[in-house]
């Protein structure tokens, strides 16, 4: 658990930054009981990506990815945000330059209440086509039929989460760049920091604070590390 001495050092560069920039993974929405991809109890331990999460998988079998993620939207139905998801909008609010970028497709941020949200993997509660543009915020838990067709053109709708190869969404991508090379301070939660191009933000950062209960490849590299829960070390920083 993070010392006294480092959440004080971490105060310290967040009331000395002008702008935040936050950028979480699967990790903040742990402590609402969503599992994670990597570590103990982490998805990829029972599911394979390559299965589940390519634009392959999904041409082969997409009524086994449609389950797989009606499944996750289910859980995440089910979950409420957090105090670390709550923390983040309290620091929304105290700062005039603020971007929290989200490697997270759960909507937990949203939910939350953050509205300053750049989501670089795409979003969950998304459905759009594979064939033409058609795309709709879809809150459906279940369709009368797998996969569901366009209503436009028939073809298969698909979630509107980046898979495994596919490229993140340009603006979005370029926007999230620009935020961590402009901002003061980056706050990083809950992310394995293991999934490029996102992990590659952290280096872009000219000052960084990390919050996990594990090392990462940047621990070693932030200013400072906080060792813990972000339900726990956010409310305890904000
Ligand atoms: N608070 C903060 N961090 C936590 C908590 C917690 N309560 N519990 C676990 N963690 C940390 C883990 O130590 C780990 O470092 O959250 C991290 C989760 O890592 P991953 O499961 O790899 O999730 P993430 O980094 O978001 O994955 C990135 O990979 O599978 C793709 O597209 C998917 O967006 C995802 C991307």
């Amino acid at each position: 658990m993070a010392s006294e001495l480092e959440l004080a050092a971490a105060r310290r560069l967040l009331a000395a930054a002008g702008s935040l920039v936050v950028l979480t993974g699967a990790g903040i929405s742990a402590e609402s009981g969503i599992p994670t991809f990597r570590g103990p109890g982490g998805l990829w331990r029972n599911f394979r990506p390559e299965a589940l999460a390519t634009p392959e998988a999904f041409a082969r079998d997409p009524l086994t990815v449609w389950e797989w993620y009606l499944w996750r939207r289910g859980l995440i139905d089910a979950a409420e945000p957090n105090a670390g998801h709550r923390a983040l909008v309290t620091l929304e609010q105290r700062y005039e330059r603020f971007t929290l970028i989200t490697q997270n497709v759960d909507g937990l941020h949203d939910r939350a209440g953050s509205r300053r949200i750049l989501k670089v993997h795409g979003d969950l509660w998304h459905t759009r086509c594979t064939g033409c543009a058609y795309q709709r915020k879809d809150r459906a838990l279940a369709y009368p039929a797998l996969p569901p067709p366009c209503p436009e053109c028939g073809a298969p709708l698909r979630p509107g989460v980046v898979w495994f190869g596919e490229s993140l969404p340009r603006i979005v991508w370029a926007e999230a760049e620009r935020a961590v090379a402009q901002a003061d301070l980056l706050l990083v939660v809950g992310t394995s920091a293991q999934v490029y191009p996102a992990a590659g933000l952290i280096d872009l950062a000219r000052c960084a604070i990390e919050v996990n209960p594990a090392a990462t490849p940047f621990s070693s590299r932030v200013a400072v590390a906080l060792a813990g829960g972000a339900g726990e070390i956010l409310p305890a920083l904000v």
